[in-house]
């Protein structure tokens, strides 16, 4: 078959049985789909051999590069041994290892590890861990059955997670389905809901959380978030001191604190976990995405002493979590997750990350200037820039113009792969990008936001 009929036929098989996850998909048949063959480093190869920018990390999860060789050689030699077998009753290498390795690494305190797949599941297994604590916990605690959680959060897309979550284009329509959670306040600096500028205004958003966990501390397990930096909602970074306070005032009024280190873990603000930077040890933490370098699916709920203490006791009372999902412990993901710690004290990954993050930083006040850069954020490599319709209003675009759509189309042409996050394109390369790749993301998307939103060029799309 030659490669012109190879790549129609690829087309016409994707368009004839996937159906894409977050994708309006008449939006999808309409257009010709990208379709990736192979990736190298920072780079993404498509079918017909052209090569692109991964800037944001294959959905934020690649690390120290696409094919990386000790990763590559770590799945291979585990392949030779033995690809899955269950945790359940049984135990496996890798994972044990594993295990020890993320306890090393994982903010004090925290001692045992829960495998699964996803962010989801991690999140989903925090939320229901938090819960029987404190069924187990004794009579007085029974009523601690609700969570607390944070407008524009995200933490997954199953009913638990969803239930947590607080944007409202994802999770509204399930409404009916979800459990109720008490909402608090998101620390978004941009469009401050108590119209405050940090830092005069003493941290309002944490006082108004006190109030919250205050009046409700009695029928709550535990509260929940996305450490320093909101990611779905657009890359919201939490002004310095707000995670502090809410560890604080969750041990002042005995709720659980849940950190989702999803997205931020493994190095993606600079430090392991973003918790580090307030010195913060949470009650239980969800790892998922770059905890495999962006090789295979895997997950972990990490937590204290004291929650698996609640669980630990004789068959008969019934204490056990049961909860277990088939891919639990992966051999093949948790061989892979191992090479990837590992590369990081070889590799001197996040020294060497410090000087990146300083580029990003300076390149990134360029961008102020610019016409319709509403705001920029940025925690190490975790960069969201705010496209506005009007920048002295804050104005948002309108929905229909698909603005950050436009800009990422536009960073194709030039070689660089993108996704924003509605008007907030967002840039998370992997942590091991060279510098030169890292000036060209910035060079790209500089010029994509400059012409698209000043109209400097046509562009044309059909939908
Ligand atoms: C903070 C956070 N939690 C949870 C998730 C869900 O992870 P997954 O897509 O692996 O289920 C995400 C995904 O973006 C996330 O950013």
């Amino acid at each position: 078959m030659n490669i012109k009929n190879r790549d129609k036929k690829l087309e016409g098989l994707d368009k004839k049985y996937i159906w894409h996850p977050f994708t309006q998909m008449k939006d999808w048949t309409e257009e010709t789909p990208l379709i990736i063959e192979k990736g190298t480093g920072s780079y993404l190869i498509d079918i017909n051999g052209k090569k692109y920018l991964d800037g944001v990390s294959s959905l934020w999860v690649t690390v120290h590069g696409h094919r990386k060789k000790e990763i590559d050689k770590a799945v291979k030699k585990q392949i030779d041994k033995i690809a899955h077998s269950t945790l359940l009753g049984l135990s496996n290498v890798p994972a044990i290892l594993l295990a020890e390795k993320l306890i090393k690494i994982a903010p004090k305190g925290l001692t045992k590890v829960f495998y699964s797949d996803s962010g989801s599941t991690a999140v989903e297994i925090a939320l229901k861990m938090a819960f029987q604590y404190w069924q187990q916990k004794g009579a007085e605690y029974k009523n601690k059955i609700k969570f607390i959680s944070l407008y524009n959060a995200y933490h997954g897309d199953t009913i638990g997670s969803v239930s947590v979550g607080g944007i409202d284009l994802f999770h509204q329509i399930y409404k009916p389905l979800l459990f109720d959670s008490y909402k608090i306040e998101s620390p978004y600096c941009y469009r401050c809901r108590f119209n405050k500028t940090y830092p005069d205004c003493n941290l309002e958003c944490a006082d108004y959380a006190e109030s919250v966990i205050k009046k409700h501390a009695d029928d709550t397990a535990a509260l929940i978030i996305e450490p320093l930096v909101q990611g779905a909602a657009g890359m919201l970074v939490s002004p310095p001191g707000y995670l502090r306070r809410i560890r604080e005032l969750c041990t002042r009024y005995n709720v659980l604190i849940i950190a989702d280190e999803v997205a931020t873990g493994f190095g993606r603000t600079g430090r392991m976990f973003a918790c580090e930077h307030e010195d913060v040890s949470p009650d239980i933490m969800a790892v998922a995405k770059g905890i495999t370098g962006g090789y295979l699916p895997l997950a972990a709920t990490l937590v204290i002493d004291e929650i698996f203490n609640a669980f630990y006791g004789e068959y008969k009372d019934l204490k056990t979590f049961f909860h277990g999902h088939t891919y639990t412990g992966n051999p093949l993901a948790s061989a892979a997750a191992i090479a990837n710690i590992d590369l990081f004290k070889k590799e001197k990954i996040l020294q060497k990350l410090q000087k990146k993050i300083k580029y990003l930083t300076i390149r990134l006040k360029e961008f102020k200037s610019l016409k319709h850069v509403g705001d920029i954020r940025q925690k190490g490599f975790m960069v969201g820039i705010e496209l506005v319709k009007d920048k002295k209003t804050k104005m948002p675009y309108p929905l229909e113009e698909k603005i950050g759509i436009k800009v990422i189309k536009e960073a194709r042409k030039y070689g660089l792969i993108i996704r924003p996050l509605g008007d907030v394109i967002v840039l998370m390369p992997p942590l091991s990008i060279k510098m030169d790749e890292l000036k060209k993301i910035l060079d790209v998307v500089y010029t994509c936001i400059r012409d698209v939103t000043e109209k400097r060029i046509m562009t044309i799309f059909n939908h």
